[in-house]
């Protein structure tokens, strides 16, 4: 069984499909319909919801797209929808200047925003321009435009998160906590087909040695659209999100131990201490709501040849802790990716943690090329890792992805690297060297010639920024 709370209605769940998502469950057992469906997968953000949980001694706020959103995650959370944002008769501050500033037309995009709005609004982050554009990159309209809905967010700038939820924070919280304690682990169950929600590493390597056909779920961002795009129905589904072992960050000096169940979003404050260049390229993964959910162990076992993080993480030469039964190894990440879509995880294997060495002697400059800023799938991504003394290029490592059937380094560019000036005429052998290490394909995202000519200058990219701070470190390129 799982048990959340539906505002502050305690809700109890135990028959129904592990894959039923939160906005099924809104629309059809609840019957509360101002949650809307558009693309049913993550990109329009009309079903935008927002999930309160403790964290430390307060709730946190988090929007999400309850369309690639599993049911069973909800254990031990609080559920918001634009059904509870009004109070005794009183709109909430979010939805009034939405009213004030004519930010609706037909509606359908509404409930979406004003739920990334109010997400916005109870962070405690500065409401402004920026704020703003980043808590709404995943919400689309098509008729208001976008300007009233800026302008209505901008209203709230300065009013502070006080509303009718500060009053009931104190009791909220509580209750989240009396669930967690009394009810450490969730489960779901329709027939044979079954949803668990595991709180520690051991129970986790139990339950995935005992369900052979088990798939893990972190954020879902992936996983999800195989149910609402293909129509498949996971028969044993296993939720990372209240791991304990895997909802930490650990910081030391020279590396980050990144666990397997957290969010970008809060991975998001801690890579921009250590890896800037690796944070701005999050601020450039999904929207907002994506970032919430997803994580970089999905990202690493989904093996996408486009995912973003992996070229880091090959330039970073960082190393994925895995575990299967209580069996542990750490798998250096040039290992890891074996094949399109294919990983060395171990049967019955899950990643623990994801290290990633911090080396103060080298920069790392990341590039995402796509066609739009926000919310979109690399075309090229490529990050370098290098190590350059009295102008030679001493160490390096190129990570690159959408160049061939695995996200990958380019071996034979690294050697021509190394030992040459780091300027326009000592990388000319490594970009010629791109050809030997990668034949990129053309696809729906860009002709291969386009990702090869790209990689080439991305290069030339890493030496204008070495050698001009000024320069942007992480540049979106936008072509026909
Ligand atoms: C609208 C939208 C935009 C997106 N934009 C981007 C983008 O810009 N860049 C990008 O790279 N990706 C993007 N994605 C893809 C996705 O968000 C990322 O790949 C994300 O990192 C997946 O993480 P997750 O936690 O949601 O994974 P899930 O969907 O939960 O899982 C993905 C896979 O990893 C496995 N898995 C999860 N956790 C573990 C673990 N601890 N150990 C072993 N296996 C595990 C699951 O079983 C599954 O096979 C986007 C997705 C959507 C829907
Ligand atoms: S319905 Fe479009 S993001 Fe969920
Ligand atoms: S008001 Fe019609 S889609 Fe936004």
């Amino acid at each position: 069984m799982i048990r959340f709370l539906l505002n502050d209605r305690l809700v109890s769940v135990e028959e129904c499909s592990p894959s039923l998502t939160i906005l099924e469950y809104l629309r059809t057992t609840e019957v509360q319909r101002g949650t809307k469906e558009g693309c049913a997968s993550g990109d329009c953000g009309a079903c935008t919801v927002v999930v309160a949980e403790p964290d430390g001694d307060q709730l946190r706020y988090t929007s999400l797209n309850s369309c690639i959103t599993f049911v069973g995650t909800l254990h031990g959370k609080q559920l918001l929808t634009v059904e509870h944002l009004e109070s005794a008769g009183e709109l909430h501050p979010v939805q009034q200047a939405m009213v004030d500033w004519h930010g609706s037309q037909c509606g359908f995009c509404t409930p979406g925003f004003i739920m990334s709005m109010f997400a916005l609004y109870k962070s405690g982050d500065a409401v402004n321009r920026a704020s703003i554009e980043r808590a709404l990159a995943g919400n689309l309209c098509r008729c208001t435009g976008y300007r009233p809905i800026i302008d209505a967010a901008l209203s709230l700038a300065g009013k502070g998160a006080e509303d009718c939820f500060s009053e009931r924070e104190v009791d909220i919280y509580a209750r989240l906590q009396k669930i967690r304690e009394e009810w450490p682990s969730g489960s779901l169950k329709q027939g044979d087909r079954l949803f668990f929600s595991p709180t520690n590493s051991d129970e986790l390597a139990a339950l995935l040695q005992s369900h052979d056909s088990a798939q893990l779920v972190a954020g879902g961002t992936d996983l999800a659209l195989g149910v609402t795009q293909q129509l498949k129905q996971p028969g044993v589904l296993i939720y990372t999100g209240l791991v304990k072992e895997l909802t930490d960050i650990e910081v030391y000096d020279d590396h980050l131990l990144v666990g397997g169940g957290v969010s970008y979003a809060r991975l998001e404050p801690v890579l921009e201490a250590h890896l800037p260049a690796f944070s701005q390229l999050l601020e450039r993964l999904g929207s907002l709501q994506i970032r919430n959910q997803g994580t970089l162990a999905g990202n690493v076992a989904n093996a996408s040849p486009i995912g973003d993080t992996p070229p880091v993480l090959l330039a970073l030469a960082a190393r994925v802790h895995v575990r299967s039964g209580n069996r542990c190894e750490v798998i250096d990440i040039d290992q890891f990716f074996t094949g399109y879509r294919q990983t060395a995880l171990p049967d019955a294997g899950f990643i623990e943690q994801i290290e990633i060495p911090l080396k103060a002697d080298y920069r790392l400059h990341v590039f995402k090329v796509s066609k739009r800023l926000d919310d979109d799938i690399s075309a090229v991504c490529a990050a370098f890792s290098l190590k350059v003394e009295a102008g030679i290029v001493t160490d390096a490592r190129l990570g690159f992805g959408g160049m061939a059937a695995t996200p990958a380094r380019a071996l034979k560019a690294e050697q021509a690297l190394i030992g040459q000036r780091f300027d326009e005429a000592g990388i000319a052998a490594a970009q010629a060297a791109l050809e030997n290490d990668f034949s990129p394909i053309d696809d729906v995202r860009a002709t291969g010639s386009y990702r090869m000519q790209v990689a080439r200058n991305l290069l030339l990219r890493a030496v204008l920024e070495q050698n001009n701070d000024q320069a942007e470190p992480l540049e979106v390129v936008q072509y026909a």
